[in-house]
């Protein structure tokens, strides 16, 4: 194999490693994506959550043999987006961020949920959230932000 050949926030790369290499560690350590978090590399907690084809997955859990001729979205390429800016500024607005280290996650998370339903009610708001755990807000502020984001961004999903 010519190296695994995948477009990671809008640029295409080349990874010469092994097709055995979580996707977590070579986003961390090869592409330098801190905002991808390691939490418990078992598929658990959803900390190092990104958006492959557009749909959620644990990168812990993603092989790169896998990620060949796929598109992977990370926090740094989703914050150029408009959608971030809505979904950042509700976070913001009902204190939403405590720690942190869950929220790249959670922020991917919700533009997932909200990319295939763009006026979800609270109980598909915290399905969405199902797989990302947060030790800190108990949740409610993550569901409150998200809901606010959907009637802010009316339109942009
Ligand atoms: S680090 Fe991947 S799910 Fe926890
Ligand atoms: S804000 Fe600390 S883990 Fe969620």
């Amino acid at each position: 194999m010519d190296g695994i050949q995948f477009c990671l926030n809008g640029t295409e790369v080349i990874y010469e490693g092994s097709a055995a290499d979580r996707l977590l560690d070579v986003l961390r350590d090869t592409y330098r994506m801190t905002s991808v978090k390691c939490g418990c590399k078992e598929g658990e907690c959803g900390a190092c959550s990104v958006l492959m084809d557009g749909i959620l997955v644990n990168s812990c859990c993603v092989a790169m043999g896998a990620v060949d001729g796929s598109d992977i979205t990370t926090l740094e390429g989703f914050r150029q987006t408009e959608r971030f800016e809505v979904l950042s500024n509700a976070f913001g607005e009902v204190s939403a961020v405590q720690c942190g280290f869950c929220i790249p996650g959670m922020v991917l998370a919700a533009e997932a949920l909200l990319r295939k339903t763009p006026h979800p009610t609270e109980e598909e708001i915290r399905t969405g959230l199902s797989g990302n755990l947060c030790r800190c807000t108990g949740y409610n502020s993550i569901v409150n932000a998200i809901n606010n984001a959907a009637k802010e961004g009316n339109g942009l999903w």
